[in-house]
């Protein structure tokens, strides 16, 4: 899977450069240079690999001051909330390993914080690390960029001046991600329009190719709606990426161009080249932290017919990666984009929508807690493909239908005081009455345009409907509360939108909190035989047919 790859990636050019090193080294037999330090010279791209320096003459100096001063990784540093910074380097950059341990940020007052490599930003977007803002700078404005540099060089660096620093950009007036399409160029901007309120007319806006404003190329922006803005794409052509962003055009007044950390490769995608067979299903899920729960969810939903998964990972710290490289061992298509943004929930969904239309007819949008569950498949002793498509239309163009909405149950902690070890399917049977919003699941084609969504709802094109699917037919089991250490953990990093207001005592009355709740992180009392109104066992008699290994295992704790 992606970091898979990428730690691939990184094998193949740092072997490169090795060789190259090695090879410099044999040729010269300099001893000041060991390939080592060789290796640590930041270069900007494999292409432009800067030749050798010449062979060092004979010298005297001590060693000291025959180094050249410290340069640091070209990139680019995003204030994020918590007061952490992201550092994004260029895709080509070539990162020595271990990730982990080797970088460090280094701001203008020369604080040097620990630089986390955080994961590959999708498609071409580059690599980001993390850091942490220190106190130290956070006193006066302008807030300053940090740079990227070796951990081995904080020493040397304390001697030297720094190049001058950039100022930080921040979250949230940003362009932060874009995606070519066939057709146009779609970009993520924050800070432009307010997630559910008023949108402005596309015409307030156009899109800017190029960094440099006397020869950068504008087009047309075609849709502008929560954070997704559409450009056509412009008549150029070239296989480097540029910068592309959006400008904010205002009955005269100058234009407001939003920063950008966004590419667009002129060359790319020009027409689509349908290198993977569509699937009928995709699932599009939202994860932090899954690694525990995403065996169970990938192993039931491939069997009824969900034949790949886009994870869009916020920054998880668990094993999500080990279980996704072990899943995709054995067959699985599951694949992960690094999605870090701040309350871009929304966003991430239109970015899904746009990336499973070319490999999937259906997309579900789903969490890895919830359930696809027809009460007709207790009656099949084995699960089939087939299964989750026979709740869809045949000929949805014909019919008309845009998108088909499955009602929710959630279910309690049912006794349960840790995870289940068998799994949430056996270990939550108890849930709530009523039958609590809905999932969807969305015809690509029929998407609209704006590619507008409202958690798990999308927009459809005029002309197209949501088919409503009877409770009898199917539902979504939520495993919503589940025993309280994982509820506890869900609720402290606020992944999903019912739980942002969770520390914040606004909205007590929201729906979206669990009931009787309050708003601090304690364990209410009998917490574990909570939103227990019905016993439903249905999941756990057809897990346990489908997937019981053993008397008392499930197929998916083998691994
Ligand atoms: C990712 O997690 C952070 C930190 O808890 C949160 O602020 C942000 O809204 C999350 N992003 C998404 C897309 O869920
Ligand atoms: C939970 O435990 C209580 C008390 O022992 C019992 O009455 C109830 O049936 C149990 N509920 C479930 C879902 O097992």
């Amino acid at each position: 899977m992606a970091r898979k790859s990428r730690k691939n990636s990184f094998v193949i050019i740092l072997a490169i450069v090795t060789f190259l090193a090695t090879l410099y080294h044999h040729l010269h037999q300099s001893p000041s240079l060991t390939s080592a330090r060789f290796l640590r010279r930041p270069l900007e791209t494999l292409d432009s690999l800067p030749p050798p320096p010449p062979p060092p003459r004979p010298s005297l100096l001590p060693l000291q001051q025959q180094q050249q001063p410290p340069r640091p990784l070209s990139g680019v540093a995003v204030l994020i909330p918590d007061w952490e910074v992201l550092v994004i380097v260029p895709p080509q950059t070539p990162l020595i390993p271990p990730l982990e341990n080797n970088y460090i940020c280094v701001y203008p007052d020369k604080s040097s914080p620990p630089a986390k490599f955080a994961g590959k930003l999708p498609f071409n977007g580059g690599y980001a690390f993390k850091c942490e803002f220190p106190a130290s700078n956070r006193r006066r404005l302008p807030f300053f960029q940090p740079m990227l540099f070796c951990a081995e060089e904080r020493e040397n660096l304390l001697s030297q001046p720094l190049p001058p620093p950039k100022e930080l950009l921040r979250w949230n007036f940003i362009v932060y991600d874009s995606f070519t399409t066939e057709n146009d160029v779609v970009l993520f901007v924050k800070g432009v329009n307010n997630r559910q309120g008023a949108t402005r007319p596309p015409s307030d806006f156009r899109c800017v190719f190029g960094h440099d404003s006397s020869t950068a190329i504008k087009t047309p922006v075609t849709s502008a709606s929560q954070e997704v803005f559409r450009c056509l794409r412009p008549e150029m052509t070239g296989s480097r990426p540029i910068s592309v962003t959006i400008e904010i055009v205002e009955n005269d007044r100058r234009a407001v161009i939003i920063p950008s950390l966004a590419q667009y490769t002129p060359d790319n995608e020009r027409t689509i080249m349908q290198s993977e067979k569509k699937s009928l299903i995709c699932a599009c899920t939202m994860v932090y932290n899954a690694g525990k729960f995403l065996r169970e969810w990938v192993m039931f939903h491939s069997k009824i017919g969900v034949d790949k998964f886009i994870l869009y990972d916020n920054d998880s710290d668990d094993d999500l990666a080990a279980q996704v490289v072990s899943l995709r061992k054995e067959g699985f298509d599951v694949r992960t984009v690094y999605w870090v943004w701040p309350k871009a929930q929304e966003a991430g969904f239109s970015h899904c929508s746009l990336y499973s239309a070319r490999i999937c007819e259906w997309a579900a949008f789903v969490d890895v807690d919830e359930f696809f569950l027809s009460p007709t498949w207790l009656d099949s002793p084995h699960p089939a493909a087939h299964m989750l498509g026979s709740l869809l239309p045949k000929e949805p163009d014909l019919e008309r239908v845009g998108q088909v909405s499955i009602r929710c149950i959630e279910f309690g902690p049912s006794n349960q005081t840790t995870h289940p070890i068998e799994g949430v399917t056996q270990g939550y049977t108890c849930r709530r009455q009523a039958d609590q919003r809905h999932k969807s699941i969305v015809y690509l084609p029929a998407l609209d345009h704006s590619l507008k969504n409202a958690v798990h709802h999308f927009e459809t094109r005029v002309g197209y409907k949501t088919l409503h699917v009877e409770t009898s037919q199917a539902i979504v089991n939520h495993y919503k509360y589940q025993a309280w250490p994982e509820f506890q953990a869900k609720f402290r990093r606020r992944v999903s939108a019912y739980v942002i207001d969770w520390q914040q005592n606004l909205n007590l009355e929201s729906n979206d909190r669990a009931p009787g709740l309050g708003s601090k992180p304690i364990e209410p009392p009998e917490w574990s035989q909570k939103f227990c109104e019905v016993r439903d066992e249905r999941m756990k008699v057809l897990t346990k047919m489908w997937f019981g290994a053993s008397e008392s295992t499930m197929a998916w704790q083998s691994a």
